[in-house]
């Protein structure tokens, strides 16, 4: 399999590693716009080469995976999945809106492309997934996150919110999905990936609290349905070369990369 990873940052860098040491992965086409990073990454492997744009290697290419940001995802995916590619998203909240979502899947189901999301930061998908074939009742994430973490995202900026003058856990935001991916794009893709497997980007109520004394990011995730409760919370260790990233977001690309090169569907 040969592979290209748009984005040589925090994920991406740790998903190349990974890849490297997968004996199924052949190729690796790195990307970055600062091209430096993925010169640099390149280095330290055996079987990665820079690439200028996705475009370049495409024909070679079994699956793209973005680890970039939501407007690189939304450059690429129409591109990758109407020449058949598959494709891995992190930049999970690139699929808030409604119309681009059901062009892509369209083309992707023409094109006989594949789009895989993985859990990222969150636990828990699986529950959801398989209680969402049912009825569900409400779904809600709570995500509570330190001052790094929280710090430029477009809500605080725009309410003008002194982070660092905030000294205990404190609400800062509450309202539907659709809105807490716009307004922290790089804080809660998780609230995208949750919506797309439950109820949707309008129904699913999250919370971002402040704890300045947090050292984690914490995602809790409620489920009421038919099939009864679930509460499914994640401690996650941000990732140190970027706080708002948690470790285990670089992981499940590891693993889901490792699933689709090994066609291995354990908990599914
Ligand atoms: N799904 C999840 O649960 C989850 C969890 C954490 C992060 N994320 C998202 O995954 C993405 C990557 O996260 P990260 O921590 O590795 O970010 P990062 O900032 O550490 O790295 C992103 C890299 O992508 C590059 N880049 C940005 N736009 C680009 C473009 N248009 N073309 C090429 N390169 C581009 C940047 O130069 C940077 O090197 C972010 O959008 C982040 O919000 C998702």
């Amino acid at each position: 399999m040969r592979i290209t990873i748009v984005g040589c940052g925090s994920i991406g860098t740790k998903l190349a590693k990974a890849a490297d040491e997968i004996a199924e992965v052949k190729r690796i086409y790195l990307l970055d716009m600062e091209r430096h990073l993925a010169e640099d990454l390149a280095a330290q492997l055996k079987k990665a080469i820079v690439v200028d744009n996705v475009d370049e290697e495409l024909y070679h290419c079994d699956l793209v995976i973005e680890a970039a940001s939501q407007e690189a995802a939304k450059q690429i995916l129409p591109t990758v999945v109407s020449r058949g590619v598959d494709i891995m998203i992190m930049s999970v909240g690139s699929l808030v809106d409604d119309g681009f979502r059901d062009m892509v899947k369209e083309k992707a189901a023409q094109c006989e492309s594949r789009i895989f999301i993985p859990s990222g930061a969150v636990c828990g998908t699986d529950g959801l997934r398989s209680s969402a074939t049912g009825r569900l009742d409400e779904v809600e994430l709570i995500t509570t996150k330190g001052t790094k973490s929280l710090e430029g995202a477009p809500y605080i900026v725009e309410k003008g919110i002194d982070i660092n003058s905030i000294t205990e856990p404190t609400t800062i935001f509450t309202g539907t999905a659709r809105d807490a991916v716009r307004l922290f794009p790089k804080n809660v893709n998780v609230a995208a990936t949750v919506s797309l497997l439950g109820v949707g980007f309008d129904r699913t109520k999250v919370t971002v609290v402040l704890d300045p004394n947090s050292h984690s990011n914490s995602h809790e995730l409620r489920v009421k349905g038919e099939f009864g409760e679930m509460t499914c919370h994640t401690y996650n260790v941000p990732s140190p070369d970027n706080p708002k990233t948690s470790h285990l977001a670089a992981l499940s690309a590891i693993s889901a990369l490792k699933r689709i090169v090994r066609n291995e569907w354990i908990g599914i």
